[in-house]
């Protein structure tokens, strides 16, 4: 059985092209979740609304905690990681990650980001060892199974991709790429949706083409076994 961590990080609600005014990449990540279910309605899917409820920036508890190492951790200590804690609980349970996550002012959002510095954790996900040599201290933890993620975007502008006239603007899936190979989770797959701003026959064509990559993506992925996962094609 395969345990999907379903987490979606737009401010807005409601789902574009069903709901007024709703995301585009609660939309992705909702049809990726219902073509899963329909071919593996056994997995399990847990779900994460970071866009409407953002887990809390890290303070300077939070920093405290995180580098006193467990056994001298006081009470308090550990009240200010529980949040972070619960969030990489649901991250190493996980088989496949489904993100919903578009491009705010050239990167992620910052509910993302705060999702992001609660789960790149030292002893739980990440590991430092000054002992090794110079390039080999940061050790990846998560690497007790293969993980997948699915970076479902979504962007005003146009020509951010990779080679676009506009990539150079775009830090949204390098810095979540970057992210997740820390941590030690390396397949990755993204799809987004460009010319929200635009609207009208643009638009349409960058949904349409951007849904079918979202469902092949599930299909490929679905007719995998648990632990082959990291063999699909990146769509
Ligand atoms: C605060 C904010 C910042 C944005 N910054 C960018 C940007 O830098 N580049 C871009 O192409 N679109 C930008 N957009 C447009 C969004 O990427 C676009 O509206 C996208 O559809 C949002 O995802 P959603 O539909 O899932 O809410 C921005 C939107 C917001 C609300």
């Amino acid at each position: 059985m395969t345990e999907i961590l379903h987490i979606d990080a737009s401010a807005r609600p409601g789902l574009a092209g069903i709901d007024p005014h709703g995301s585009h990449t609660r939309r992705l990540t909702h049809e990726f979740i219902q073509r899963w279910r329909a071919q593996r309605p056994d997995d399990t899917v847990r779900y994460r609304d970071v866009g409407l409820q953002p887990p809390a920036p890290v303070d300077a508890a939070w920093v405290e905690a995180e580098f006193t190492p467990a056994a001298a951790r006081t009470p308090a200590m550990e009240a200010a990681i529980a949040d972070s804690n619960a969030l990489v609980e649901e991250l190493v349970a996980a088989d496949l990650l489904v993100l919903g996550v578009p491009l705010y002012n050239f990167s992620m959002p910052s509910a993302f980001k705060a999702w992001i510095d609660s789960i790149v954790r030292l002893g739980r996900t990440c590991d430092f060892r000054p002992e090794n040599p110079p390039l080999e201290r940061y050790v990846p933890l998560l690497v007790d199974k293969p993980r997948s993620v699915v970076l479902l975007s979504a962007r005003g502008g146009h020509g951010l991709d990779p080679g676009g006239p506009f990539a150079h603007m775009n830090h949204l899936e390098a810095s979540v790429r970057t992210a997740f190979h820390f941590i030690g989770i390396t397949d990755i797959h993204t799809v987004a949706i460009e010319h929200q701003e635009d609207g009208g026959e643009l638009l349409d064509a960058s949904v349409r083409m951007a849904m079918a990559q979202t469902l092949n993506l599930a299909d490929q992925l679905a007719a995998r076994p648990l632990g082959q996962q990291a063999m699909a094609q990146t769509g």
